[in-house]
């Protein structure tokens, strides 16, 4: 039977966190979990942006309990304010959406002076999960859903060297590297929690190829002929809302343990289910060095970890 929204559980007493939930998938996912009564944090680097998308969510479903907080995932100091905010303000997360991303833009660095994408999609990311950590052990069946892409298939392993900046800048190819570390980290995680016993699931989603704004942010961002170009690839996607079905899958699917992949079973579309990754995401020599890798950037000590592990 296709997975849709219907089969959703109600997500009443559940907080959860999305990250770049001001559009495409992650507002798409925001909105049905606030329908479904979970209380949501829009983790948005626009307060701005991130207030119309609250306002439409409200159009839709006025009783939604939905608060907006400032993240900029390209600058650690950022990520470690707003978990230090969500620890003060909020007793418990029982689900954070590691959403936002960006595409293939033009050669730029964080404020740490990382990759763009690998500083945004995975190591922001990854901080935010590990700061967040005593917050999410908190929360009743918690789980940590980390969004990849079909385009982590394009890295045939991780390459550390080449994250780290050996002077080689390839868009897709960084792209890909990021995607595939979203992965490598959140089978990772899984690992880690279980071994420890924690009560936290950590799943990986893919939304298969939706149209959103992804194109338009990313590669062309500031090209004059961008929207008409990215509203004619669009064509070809399907909506954003059916993108979001894996990441809400993911996020509330009773069967599912932990460390699975889901995306669409048809591969760019469709409804969801368990899907496999490429045999280079499950490297396992490969998630631990890039745990190391990842503690390392994000400037936390593998003994906090396993303090902020402990709190749970
Ligand atoms: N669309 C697809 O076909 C597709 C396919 C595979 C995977 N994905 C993945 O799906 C996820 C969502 O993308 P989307 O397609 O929904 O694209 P989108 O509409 O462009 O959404 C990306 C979101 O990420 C936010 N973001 C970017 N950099 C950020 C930062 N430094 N700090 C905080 N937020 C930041 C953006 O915020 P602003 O609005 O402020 O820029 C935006 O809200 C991404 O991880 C992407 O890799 C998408």
């Amino acid at each position: 039977m296709d997975w849709t929204i219907d089969n959703m559980p109600s997500m009443r007493g559940m907080t959860a966190i999305v990250t770049g939930a001001n559009s495409g998938i992650g507002w798409e996912a925001a909105k049905v979990l606030a329908a479904r009564h979970a209380r949501v944090i829009l983790a948005v680097r626009s307060v701005e942006r991130g207030a119309a998308a609250k306002n439409r969510i409200l159009a839709e479903a006025p009783q939604a309990d939905v608060a907006v907080m400032r993240i900029d995932l390209a600058d650690l100091p950022s990520v470690q304010a707003f978990a230090d905010e969500v620890m003060e303000r909020e007793r418990k997360v029982n689900l954070l959406v590691n959403n936002a991303g960006v595409m293939a833009p033009s050669y730029q660095r964080t404020k740490q002076g990382l990759e763009l994408q690998f500083g945004t999609n995975h190591i922001g990311h990854f901080a935010l999960t590990l700061r967040l950590l005593p917050a999410l052990c908190k929360g009743r069946g918690a789980r940590v859903v980390t969004v990849s892409s079909m385009a982590h298939t394009m890295a045939k392993a991780l390459d550390i060297p080449y994250l780290c900046g050996d002077g080689r800048y390839r868009r897709f190819a960084s792209y890909a590297q990021s995607k595939l570390a979203n992965l490598l980290f959140a089978y990772e995680l899984q690992r880690r929690v279980q071994s420890r016993g924690l009560a936290l699931q950590s799943i990986a989603a893919h939304p298969g190829f939706a149209a959103t704004s992804l194109l338009d942010n990313g590669m062309f961002a500031k090209s004059t002929w961008v929207r008409p170009f990215a509203r004619w690839v669009n064509r070809f996607a399907q909506p954003s809302e059916m993108g979001a079905l894996p990441t809400l899958y993911a996020a509330t699917h009773p069967d599912l343990v932990g460390g699975e992949y889901i995306g669409p079973v048809g591969g760019m579309r469709g409804y969801p289910g368990i899907v496999r990754s490429s045999d280079a995401s499950y490297d396992v020599d490969a998630a631990k060095r890039l745990w190391d890798l990842s503690l390392e950037l994000a400037n936390i000590r593998p003994d906090d970890w396993i303090a902020l592990a402990d709190t749970m």
